[in-house]
């Protein structure tokens, strides 16, 4: 795992030491926002626009009736700090109260003041001219002490910029590059450190100079450079004096600080058309110089690829230096003008490079439609005709809705090579209703587009019929210009069905119409006389059965001897009846289970009864 790692881990690093930024800070647009801060009423504010300002070496008006008359807290030491320096920068220490300095006095005889305290204590003291530390040593220990108990980059800034006043600026050369290790990675490609622009710039700018004023070279790596460089290009858009003055001061010193990191944009456009077939690039530092020590020709563009297919279209073709213009240079692009499309470049200059995507963009022709009114089912054949570009076809086209639109036409470059685009649409609209219906155009196998509109699936979104324009649209990203082209008139009838339009929809809505169920209808039955006929058939058997026994008669004979022997003889032809009657009951009320229920204890009864007088009939006959 680790040998697959190693080699990704070195890939990675070198991208980004190789790497460029692709954006400048924008010198004037900052220097536009401080000079407007110097007419604000805010102590902060005059002060950051009065310290950028100066450090553009812009020409400062007199702000000394301001500085006089401005209103400040005289208990807060970062506003005291504020006024006594933006005197200092101004040239109006003489505008200043005496009584300014007591809030800085106080701060510094107090036992528990913070670094930040102590930095705005001291500069407020410097910028009049009392800021003299006599034990240096004593200081710097104090300083470390409370850097001790919190150590966050700001704090190193504070103790850092004391030390460039206290001359102890080799305990910060021993010390910038840890606390420039402590600095936070946003996606692996900008660095700035905890506390934001503020304490980025405060840190960046101490550690710069105070390398500079020892004579050693830069603690920054060149990627250090590089994303410090990407952070404060994601912060340009800052709007008050303070952001301004901060970020001016950080792209200051990150642009002198050799090598200094590169950057490229587009000067102006990011495409070529047939009419031009160049791209300008501005090869930069962060502030928009020039890079020193870049020769022209190490501006090149290693490669170009088309984004759709990857297929490489140049390589290693320099680029020229504009004459008079020395961060600006040309690429040629005129070879791959005829073939529009999206294209990745790959630049370098010196040692670095960066990808930036280019469009060529392409014109479009569609030199005619070929237009035709069918039936759907095909039965005729349409009726076609052909306009040609710009015009508009002479008679309007009617169709109903069992009718179809079909539209034909071929899409062309420059050079009258058939091309794809990537939408192409078929507007129907009515400038009555303000009602519209798009459909996509497909290519066929041939390059052609065609579509059909069927003017039934059209009714449910322009509702109404009547007259509506027909718009060929075709766009595409690398399109210098899109086309809209109207071209014919189109008179639509929905049919019978749809004349209302709106109705047809609205009627999803509200209550539905009760579902009423019919049965199915009984069948015929047959005459009054063949079912009485069936009925007597029927019931037959039974009649002759009752005939027999009138004609046989009853025969108690072997009925057996009163009182107690009869018992069981009886109770057999009573429960044998009742079960008969329990049938009947089961014809004409009873359900089967309730039957059941009444039958088994007059089945028990029968059972024992019927065996009981079978015995004894058995006992007599065997007697005789
Ligand atoms: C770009 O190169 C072509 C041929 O190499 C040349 O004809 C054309 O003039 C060049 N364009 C510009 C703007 O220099």
């Amino acid at each position: 795992m680790s040998r697959c790692l190693i080699p990704l881990l070195v890939l990675s690093l070198l991208a980004v030491s190789n790497a460029i930024l692709q954006g400048t800070v924008d010198i004037k647009r900052l220097q536009g926002i401080l000079e407007e801060g110097l007419k604000s009423n805010d102590i902060s504010s005059l002060y950051f626009s009065i310290k950028g300002l100066t450090q553009l070496k812009a020409k400062l008006p007199d702000v000394c009736d301001i500085i006089k008359k401005i209103k400040y807290d005289k208990t807060n030491i970062e506003q005291v700090f504020h006024l006594t320096n933006a005197a200092a920068l101004s040239g109006c220490q003489n505008s200043l109260m005496p009584d300014v300095l007591s809030a800085p006095t106080l701060v510094l005889d107090r036992e528990d003041t913070t670094l930040q305290e102590i930095y705005f204590a001291v500069y407020a003291l410097k910028a009049v001219g009392r800021g003299s530390v006599f034990d240096k040593e004593d200081a710097l220990k104090n300083l470390i002490q409370l850097l001790k108990k919190d150590d966050s980059p700001a704090n190193y800034g504070y103790v850092f910029a004391l030390c460039e006043h206290m001359g102890c600026a080799a305990w910060t050369s021993t010390h910038a590059e840890s606390a420039l290790l402590s600095a936070d990675e946003t996606d692996g490609r900008a660095l700035h450190f905890d506390g934001g622009l503020p304490v980025t710039s405060f840190l960046l700018t101490t550690i710069l100079r105070s390398y500079k004023s020892l004579g050693k070279p830069s603690p920054l790596s060149a990627e250090q450079r590089h994303k410090f460089g990407e952070y404060l290009l994601s912060r340009r858009s800052v709007t008050s004096p303070r952001g301004a003055a901060l970020l001016l001061d950080a792209a200051l010193h990150l642009a002198d600080d050799q090598p200094t990191p590169i950057a490229i944009v587009f000067k102006d456009k990011k495409y070529i058309t047939s009419e031009s077939d160049t791209i300008e690039f501005s090869v930069t530092d962060l502030i928009g110089r020039p890079i020193p020590n870049l020769r022209p020709d190490e501006v090149i563009a290693q490669s170009g690829t088309r984004l759709a297919d990857d297929v490489v279209v140049l390589s290693k073709q320099p680029l020229t230096q504009k004459p008079n213009e020395p961060t600006t240079f040309i690429l040629n692009l005129s070879k791959i003008k005829a073939q529009h499309g999206l294209y990745k470049i790959s630049l370098s200059a010196g040692s670095k490079s960066a990808n930036f995507n280019i469009a060529v963009l392409g014109e479009i022709q569609v030199s005619n439609i070929e237009i035709g009114v069918g039936d759907i089912d095909g039965t005729t054949s349409p009726k076609i005709t052909t306009v040609t570009y710009p015009n508009k076809l002479s008679e309007k086209l009617h169709a109903d809705h069992l009718q179809k639109v079909t539209l034909k036409f071929a899409a062309r470059d420059k050079w009258s090579k058939a091309v794809a685009v990537q939408q192409a649409f078929v507007r129907v609209a009515s400038a009555a209703t303000g009602r519209e219906a798009i459909y996509v155009a497909e290519t066929d196998s041939s390059g052609a587009y065609k579509v059909d509109l069927h003017v039934s699936a059209m009714a449910p979104h322009l509702l109404a019929g009547g007259a509506h324009d027909v718009t060929l649209l075709l766009g595409d990203s690398a399109l210098a210009a899109p086309l809209a082209w109207t071209c014919a008139d189109l008179e639509l009838n929905f049919g019978r069905d749809r004349a209302l339009g709106e109705p047809a929809v609205s009627a999803r809505r509200g209550p539905q119409a009760e579902i009423a169920h019919t049965f199915r209808a009984a069948e015929a039955r047959p005459a009054r006389l063949v079912s009485d006929v069936f009925a007597l058939a029927c019931a037959a058997p039974l009649l002759l059965l009752l005939l027999l026994w009138a004609r046989l008669g009853l025969n108690f004979q072997l009925f057996p001897p009163l009182p107690l022997p009869a018992l069981s003889a009886l109770l057999f032809h009573l429960a044998l009846g009742g079960s008969l009657a329990l049938y009947a009951l089961l014809w004409l009320q009873l359900s089967m289970f309730e039957t059941l229920r009444y039958l088994l204890p007059l089945g028990a009864v029968t059972f024992l009864a019927g065996h009981r007088l079978l015995r004894r009939l058995g006992d007599k006959a065997a007697r005789h």
